[in-house]
């Protein structure tokens, strides 16, 4: 399949290129150049804010799937600059599914837990009604509505807590702390499931596959994690434990990290639709940490 994946220098984007690197023709966009170029993947620099570049970029390249992972993602950044999060999330993925309608395309639109309001006592499922909170939550609600409004077939994929080798990303925010600080404090009252993108890129692959080329039709939205769930806490003692660091965690309130964004207390996901298709859950974040740690 001739694939474009806009983020291609991001976390989940160059996870996604290297998963799917071999099996299809394979186009990444991005605003700026990767840190490290993948063999055979063609690459274009693009932002997706300007309306008619997105529109000529890609109905150039006339591919027959989208997987649009570009994204503003400073979560308390979105809050002192809301436009910015509105223009790249929202807009940004208007003009990515404009180009969508010229040839059919199909369209992945990759999102976030933070859609919720974190209220719900137990996992989200798929139709449970959004309720973005803060400007970044609420810009990515935004954008998953212009993926409903504008495309036929389209698949939003909501995920969370990701990390991996390719961007900022909280595991690594703990580790550095490790270096210099005798003690952590970390937040014990939001509730999530940490995904390594690796996983989350194998589990799109594998959901492109049974798709069979597109043809039978798995559109709609999927929660896609690792599975279980913890809080930010409990996730920086799995840390601790396993780099096998002599550095003690004590638990703090959201009210005491004083994070400029609002957070939802429970974004557990529950990966109904990829249950109900009877699809082997992902492995357990405790697992995925492991295996991120070691590479
Ligand atoms: N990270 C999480 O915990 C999390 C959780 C749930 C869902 N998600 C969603 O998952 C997706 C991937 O997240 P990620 O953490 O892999 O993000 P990421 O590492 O920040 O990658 C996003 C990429 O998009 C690029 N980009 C930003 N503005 C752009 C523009 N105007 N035009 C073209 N490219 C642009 C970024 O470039 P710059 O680095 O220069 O900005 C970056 O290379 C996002 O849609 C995010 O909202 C993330």
């Amino acid at each position: 399949m001739r694939i474009v994946i806009t983020g291609a220098s991001g976390m989940l984007g160059t996870d996604l290129l290297q998963a799917l690197a071999g099996e299809h023709e394979l186009f990444g966009l991005d605003i700026r150049k990767p840190d490290n170029q993948i063999a055979d993947i063609k690459y274009q620099l693009l932002d997706i804010t300007k309306t008619k570049e997105t529109y000529d970029t890609i109905t150039t390249i006339n591919p027959e799937l989208i997987v649009h992972t570009a994204a503003y993602t400073n979560v308390d950044g979105a809050e002192s600059d809301p436009e910015q999060a509105y223009l790249i999330n929202a807009l940004g993925t208007r003009n990515v599914a404009l180009a969508c309608q010229r040839f059919d395309s199909a369209l992945i639109y990759i999102s976030s837990d933070y859609v919720f309001n974190g209220q719900k006592k137990e996992p989200y499922i798929e139709i449970d009604k959004p309720d973005p909170q803060g400007a970044y939550a609420k810009s990515k609600y935004w954008g998953e509505l212009y993926a409903q409004w504008l495309v036929s077939r389209f698949m939003i994929i909501r995920s969370s807590w990701l990390y991996g080798k390719n961007g900022k990303n909280f595991v690594e925010a703990i580790r550095s702390q490790l270096k210099i600080k005798p003690g952590l404090k970390v937040v014990s009252d939001q509730v999530g499931s940490p995904t390594y993108t690796v996983d989350l890129a194998s589990a799109i692959k594998r959901l492109l596959t049974i798709n069979n080329q597109l043809s039978t039709g798995l559109y709609g939205i999927w929660h896609i994690t690792n599975s279980g769930s913890c809080s930010w806490f409990d996730f920086a003692k799995e840390i601790v434990k396993q780099v096998d660091a002599k550095v003690g965690v004590e638990p703090i309130s959201t009210q005491q990290a004083n994070r400029l964004a609002p957070r939802p207390q429970n974004s557990v996901l529950d990966n109904f639709n990829w249950k109900l298709h009877e699809l082997p859950l992902l492995p357990t974040w405790q697992d995925a940490l492991k295996r991120y740690l070691k590479q």
